[in-house]
């Protein structure tokens, strides 16, 4: 099933921390059972790669490793056990790695090892390499089949721009979790963060009235006009913090009845009072999505109103395929509206992990094509 496959390929390893990028030759990865070897034509270079890679924003991982994230190629071979992937099929290739035999064993390919042994020992020993690279070797079960004619014939979305998915899946994992639904109003706070923004293009997308919390009225007032100008019609208001929790909760509750929360504080904020002031506008049975490191909830609010508070960390299979339906039925703008995409080759990556710095949020993405 391999004979396709060149004998080399070019991939950008991350030799040390210290000593950072190059490009190299190796020999091309070859399918076994359990995996398939993808022909990628576009990663995802994530805002924070940078300097996750250079160690200013530490996270533990093995090196030298391919670097990588989120990415969309096609097929290139696949072991003998798969059953559906075939060569030249357009799929999306997912970073989240979990272990067969313990599913509570999770990292994320080329960028975090997790918690546990087993996913450090899974990262170190198998499926250590990203998808920077002209091929990529990943699990069977990371490859999501795409339409191809549906999404880029008929809906006008070019290969690079689909891999703006791979960070809109994000807040999508924490919105399913507490199985959002349309109609329904959900708080994203803070709301003009990397994360935040995307998480308000979702939620829209899933059809809910959005109250965007946030410390900056000029970015609210941006984030508006963004989702605006790419879904007319959206149901976005905005709230900015006073940082006087009370009249945060009055100002949220002017809307009316609030369902649901979705939380994605950075970690620089960990103590600001809008997750509080958010927890406290829910009305009875409300739930909350805990996807940042806010370190500021009370629980009395939580008590009195029957609140349902989850953590949620990436996302399941399922929510992927999930995600790629609502993508194939065409609730996200549609061709160019959907992302302004920056295309940068593997030699160039110091220049594209600034660009991945500088241009992201709602529609913007930038990344690799090897
Ligand atoms: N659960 C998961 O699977 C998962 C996955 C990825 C990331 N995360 C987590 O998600 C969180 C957010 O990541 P991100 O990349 O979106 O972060 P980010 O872009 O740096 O977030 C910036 C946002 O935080 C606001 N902010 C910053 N400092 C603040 C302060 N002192 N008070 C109030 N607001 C403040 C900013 O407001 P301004 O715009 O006004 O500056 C902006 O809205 C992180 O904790 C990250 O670890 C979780």
């Amino acid at each position: 099933m391999s004979s396709s496959l060149p004998s080399e390929h070019r991939a950008l390893v991350l030799v040390s921390r210290e000593s950072g990028f190059q490009v190299r030759t190796f020999p091309t990865p070859q399918p076994g059972p359990g995996s398939a070897v993808v022909r990628i034509a576009a990663a995802g270079i994530l805002p924070y790669h940078r300097e996750t890679y250079n160690g200013k924003r530490p996270m533990p991982f093995p090196t030298p490793l391919v670097g990588g994230f989120g990415a969309i190629g096609h097929i290139a071979a696949v072991g003998t056990d798969a059953t559906v992937l075939k060569a030249g099929q357009l799929v999306y290739v997912d970073c989240v790695i979990r272990s067969r035999d313990d599913p509570a064993c999770v990292f994320l390919s080329a960028i975090y090892e997790g918690s546990s042994d087993g996913s450090k020992k899974l990262m170190r020993d198998t499926w250590r390499d990203g998808t920077f690279a002209e091929y990529a070797k990943v699990p069977l079960e990371n490859c999501i089949p795409l339409d191809e004619p549906s999404l880029c014939d008929i809906q006008g979305y070019s290969l690079q721009d689909l891999a703006y998915m791979a960070f809109l899946l994000v807040p999508y994992g924490g919105l399913r979790d507490i199985k959002l639904e349309p109609g329904e109003t959900i708080i994203v706070c803070p709301a003009t963060g990397f994360y935040g923004s995307l998480g308000v293009q979702v939620a829209i997308a899933m059809g809910a009235r959005v109250i965007a919390l946030g410390r900056n009225e000029e970015k609210l007032a941006r984030l508006k006009e963004d989702i605006r100008s790419r879904t007319p019609g959206a149901n976005i208001e905005t709230v900015k913090t006073t940082g006087d929790e009370e009249k945060d909760v009055t100002a949220l509750q002017a809307y009316g009845s609030v369902d649901a929360v979705l939380d994605i504080t950075p970690s620089d904020a960990a103590m600001s009072t809008h997750t509080r002031s958010a927890i406290k506008a829910l009305r009875l049975g409300g739930r909350v999505s805990l996807m940042g490191s806010t370190k500021n909830i009370a629980v009395p609010e939580i008590l009195v109103n029957n609140l349902t508070l989850k953590g949620k960390m990436m996302y399941e299979r399922e929510a992927i395929l999930q995600f790629v339906k609502m993508l194939e039925r065409g609730l996200f703008p549609q061709g160019e509206h959907f992302a302004e995409t920056k295309v940068f080759q593997l030699d160039d990556w110091k220049e594209g992990f600034d660009e991945g710095a500088e241009h992201n949020g709602i529609g913007k993405c930038v990344v690799f094509a090897p």
